[in-house]
């Protein structure tokens, strides 16, 4: 076991207790649903607007269950990886499939670090009026500034080689109504020149491949953190090689070195956030890598996705909700007046988890840890609790409203010193895992996303000219 372990077991133990009372409580919910094995493609599916329903791809990395409200990163459940991992791990474990050995681990965490040195990212994005930009804006120009490193290589001899692919299925008006050709378009680059150029220093520098994952997953949270101290009015602070990647995160937004708790809790906040299905960034994300763009586009996608209401920012509007809210006293009559006016409530309602959302069930315990610290959080909490009551006890039976991840986590950030503006940040510095680990297996077998639409407009118009138009 870590030092960082050691030393917070008794954190430990709250998500051990919560995991034990979720497992019990969903143990009548059915099993998982397995492909058993590889996917004979074409499949059927029924798709709703907004793809609802529809199946693009295969994945073994990760699995929701809506049902049960499981949630599982490459065969590992969510609540052991928050109980006995740490966000550097899980992050190995989504791209790679595996958990690593002591050695993969040491080497993979080095990267990690060395990929924090920012500085001439950090000097362009700051050349822009960073404070007063969306940090979202601000994070994702960011990413695109972390890929100058690699804008050299847009020159024709490392892009992919047309010549390279190995088979391909170009989409045609054939498939558009049975789906003929190869099963699946299969675009395998037997790299001529896979030439990963190694810095004078050792620091693993590729064009392609994994390096642009090391560069996105550790340069966006020191970007995150930069640009939330810009924000204040400060200038960004080092980050420190000798920290985890959850301390150096807290580090570089607050200048003081978290307690072993404090950085705990972040952790286990990253490893909750990184990975979720088929969301719309991630989805975004993997459109964009089936162009054979390049990861910091995606990247790019993602972050630009993820800044929508719909999706990012919940937490940031249950801080604002509980506050409007004030007081326990309140908060049956602030829930009744808002199912009068038809309002969804912040943090509430899951478009899969039709029970709860498991990353809610380890974030409510560690929130409560931290209210036992901290008077402000205590009182939210209490509000936040009673709310739940509410809702749950209206919603829950008759339209599955259960809390979601959104529904703790801002008040957990809050007592980490994360102002509200930035957790929608805090979410994509760790989904870049998620991102990357999906893309990275999607090029595996890529083919190009290109659903289709149900064209219902008119036919054989006759153009009028302007002049006869009123
Ligand atoms: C995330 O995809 C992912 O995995 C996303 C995410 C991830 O990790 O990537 O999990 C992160 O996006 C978490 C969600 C954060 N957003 C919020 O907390 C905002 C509030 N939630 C709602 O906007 C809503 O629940 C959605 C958008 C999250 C999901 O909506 P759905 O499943 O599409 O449900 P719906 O809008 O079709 O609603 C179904 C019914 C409706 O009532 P009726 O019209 O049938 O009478 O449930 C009601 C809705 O009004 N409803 C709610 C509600 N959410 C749905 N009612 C009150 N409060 C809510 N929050």
């Amino acid at each position: 076991m870590d030092q960082l372990h050691k030393k917070t077991q008794h954190i430990t133990k709250l998500i051990l207790k919560a995991s034990k009372a979720a497992r019990e409580e969903t143990r009548g919910d059915g099993g998982y649903a397995s492909s058993g094995g590889a996917v004979k493609w074409p499949v059927e599916c029924t798709v709703g607007p907004g793809l609802e329903g529809a199946i693009a791809c295969e994945s073994k990395v990760g699995y929701v269950n809506g049902v049960k409200g499981a949630l599982i990163y490459r065969g590992y459940d969510v609540f052991d990886l928050c109980a006995y991992s740490t966000f550097e791990e899980v992050s190995y474990l989504l791209l790679y499939g595996k958990l690593p050995t002591p050695s993969q681990f040491e080497i993979f965490k080095k990267k990690l670090a060395q990929h924090r040195n920012v500085s001439d990212t950090l000097r362009l994005l700051m050349s822009f009026p960073v404070e007063n930009m969306n940090p979202m804006a601000a994070l994702r120009m960011g990413a695109h500034f972390l890929r100058r490193e690699f804008s050299t290589i847009d020159q024709d001899d490392h892009k992919p080689d047309s010549g390279d692919f190995i088979g391909s299925d170009e989409d045609s008006i054939a498939m558009e109504t049975v789906p003929k050709g190869s099963k699946r378009a299969i675009y395998e680059f037997k790299r001529k020149k896979q030439r990963e150029r190694e810095r004078d220093d050792g620091t693993y520098n590729p064009a392609t491949g994994y390096g642009p994952c090391y560069s996105l997953i550790a340069g966006t949270s020191c970007l995150a953190a930069a640009i939330k101290r810009v924000r204040e009015g400060h200038l960004p602070i080092e980050p420190r090689m000798d920290l985890s990647h959850a301390a150096n995160l807290l580090y570089m937004m607050t200048g003081k070195e978290p307690s072993p708790e404090e950085e705990r809790i972040m952790d286990v906040a990253l490893i909750l956030h990184a990975d979720h299905g088929m969301n719309a960034s991630t989805f975004a994300s993997m459109v964009v890598a089936s162009t054979l763009s390049d990861m910091y586009f995606s990247v790019g996608a993602g972050i630009a996705a993820l800044n929508g209401p719909l999706h990012g920012g919940a937490n940031e509007q249950v801080v604002k909700m509980l506050e409007e809210i004030g007081k326990k006293e309140r908060v049956k009559a602030w829930f009744d007046e808002a199912m009068k006016e038809k309002k969804k409530i912040m943090g509430f309602g899951h478009r899969v988890y039709k029970a709860y959302d498991p990353r809610a069930r380890i974030l409510l315990p560690l929130a409560e840890f931290f209210g036992g610290k901290n008077d402000e959080i205590a009182h939210m909490f209490e509000i936040a609790t009673l709310l739940e009551k509410q809702v749950v006890g209206k919603l829950g039976k008759e339209k599955k409203i259960f809390p979601n991840v959104d529904f703790y986590s801002g008040m957990l950030y809050q007592s980490l010193g994360i102002p509200a503006e930035m957790f929608t940040s805090i979410f994509a510095v760790s989904r870049v895992s998620g991102w990357t680990a999906r893309v990275m297996e999607y090029l595996e077998n890529n083919r190009i996303f290109r659903p289709r639409a149900i064209y219902t407009g008119t036919f054989d118009e006759k153009y009028k000219p302007l002049r006869n138009r009123k």
